[in-house]
């Protein structure tokens, strides 16, 4: 039982990682439309830098957006390197 514990818990670990590093582009789909249209979005991307849509990202959690503490830095992050236009923000 003791022996199996070390590989039971990588195999947790595993199965964990997809869930944590969710693709960003969809949470900015499912979060970041709920409220106003992701248009809005689409409108500021290229225009602010990570610290920009870090603040953003913390103001629309503390409006209500669903996106989980952890994941804001990565979100801000990811939301800094699109490029005004870029898919699948802005269809
Ligand atoms: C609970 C409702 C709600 C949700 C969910 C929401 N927003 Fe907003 N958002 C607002 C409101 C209200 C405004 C206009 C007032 C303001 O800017 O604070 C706004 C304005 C904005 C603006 C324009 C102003 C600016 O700072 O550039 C951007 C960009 C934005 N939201 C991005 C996002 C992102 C990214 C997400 C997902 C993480 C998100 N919003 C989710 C309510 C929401």
């Amino acid at each position: 039982m003791t022996r199996t514990f070390p590989a039971a818990l990588a195999l947790v670990l595993t199965l964990a990682l997809p869930a944590l590093a969710q693709d960003p582009g969809k949470t900015v789909l499912e979060a970041c439309g709920k409220c106003h249209s992701v248009k809005k979005v689409c409108a500021a991307l290229g225009g602010k830098d990570k610290a920009a849509w870090l603040a953003t990202v913390e103001r629309m959690a503390s409006k209500g957006a669903q996106v989980a503490q952890d994941q804001r830095p990565a979100l801000a992050e990811w939301l800094a390197a699109q490029s005004a236009g870029a898919k699948p923000v802005c269809e």
